[in-house]
């Protein structure tokens, strides 16, 4: 018999923070060494630097809805998966076909996948975006997704133009925090967030013009009609939340909600049958990873009009601690993960 090794077992290694059963944060997700991930042609490698969590990565170990378990694996999950989408680092390596990045350069994006939590990720370099100049890597890791999100029911599903108004549910967590900047960077007239009391103070230090603090105030009573709205929490029926939308504006689901089959797909659906005897235009967003749309964020946080709203930033041995944390719902701004 030989004695070499064999190629695998002699591979590049990484710590990553990886999953095979369903269940809660500290009894699934633990510290394995893995192969480093080779990047593909289009793809570019990353030394992660920090990763942001996100209401996403907890479906996926919980296997919460069970439409996810459909595609991973019904009882477990059919092979491990790394935790974390979003992540800040610095190129180690670009595939043969990457032009626009180099070794060394300072990157931010999301990996829809899974393999954020790791001291690697391979990544398509189109996914991706330089990190704004001023952001450290924690404040980087923090925006991909929902910066993505917000920008997408905004612009892409909202269209909003110059002079609107627009009305956030849920502006005090990750996707509303960007959602109120954007509005208000892409010119918005007025941007009212619907927070609570203990998160009113951040939500006008963003920019919002009037918060409606949902523990006191229902913010489809208030006589006061929107552009647009775009629902970030789905914490009210449509025809409540319709009260708030102009007879010619548009409501953007987002999340929030849901059963344990469907999960947010399922309040999403029905909405959208709903809106289709509605006068408001009813739209959804499904968020794509887009490196030219990152790109936009990250020039706005250079030029101070976007700021990242840190909760906290936890060390990688905390991990299932930033993950607990999320699931309570009660998250100001975000949570990342120093790796
Ligand atoms: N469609 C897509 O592509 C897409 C992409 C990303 C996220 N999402 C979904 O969007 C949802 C939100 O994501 P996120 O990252 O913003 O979550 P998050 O940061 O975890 O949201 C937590 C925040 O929501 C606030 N909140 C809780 N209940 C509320 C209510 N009834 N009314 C108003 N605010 C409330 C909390 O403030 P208080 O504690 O003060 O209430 C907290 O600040 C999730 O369901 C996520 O899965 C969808």
């Amino acid at each position: 018999m030989s004695s070499e090794a064999s190629p695998a077992a002699s591979a590049p290694t990484m710590r990553a923070m990886q999953f095979l059963e369903y269940g809660a944060p500290a009894d699934v997700i633990h510290e394995a060494r893995v192969p480093i991930p080779e990047p593909r042609p289009d793809d570019i490698l990353v030394e992660v630097k920090a990763a942001g969590v996100n209401p996403y990565d907890w479906h996926f170990y919980r296997g919460d809805p069970y439409m996810i378990r459909a595609t991973s694996g019904l009882r477990r999950l059919r092979h491990p998966r790394i935790a974390g989408a979003d992540f800040a680092g610095v190129v180690a390596k670009v595939g043969e076909n990457v032009t626009n990045f180099s070794i060394g350069d300072r990157v931010f994006g999301e990996r829809g996948e899974g393999g954020a939590l790791a001291e690697f990720v391979a990544v398509p370099a189109e996914n991706t975006a330089t990190m704004p100049l001023t952001a450290s890597f924690e404040e980087a890791a923090a925006v991909p997704m929902v910066a993505l999100t917000a920008s997408s029911a905004l612009r892409d599903v909202g269209k909003l133009s110059p002079g609107q108004s627009v009305l956030v549910n849920g502006a005090s967590g990750g996707v509303g925090v960007f959602a109120v900047q954007l509005a208000k960077a892409w010119g918005a007239s007025r941007v009212v967030g619907v927070c609570s009391g203990r998160n009113k103070e951040l939500v006008l230090s963003l920019g919002a013009d009037a918060v409606v603090d949902y523990t006191r105030e229902n913010y489809w009573e208030g006589g006061e009609e929107y552009d647009l709205l775009v629902d970030v929490q789905n914490s009210q029926p449509l025809r409540r939340s319709l009260k708030a939308v102009k007879q010619d504006g548009t409501y953007v689901i987002v999340g929030g909600g849901g059963g344990k089959l469907m999960g947010p797909g399922g309040p999403v659906m029905r909405a959208m049958a709903q809106g289709l005897f509605k006068r408001q235009r009813v739209a959804a967003v499904f968020a794509q990873s887009r490196g030219e749309d990152l790109a936009r964020v990250a020039s706005l946080i250079d030029d101070g009009k976007v700021t990242v709203p840190l909760e906290k930033v936890y060390d990688w041995a905390d991990t299932t601690t930033a993950m607990e944390r999320l699931e309570s719902n009660r998250v100001s701004g975000k949570l990342v993960v120093r790796i």
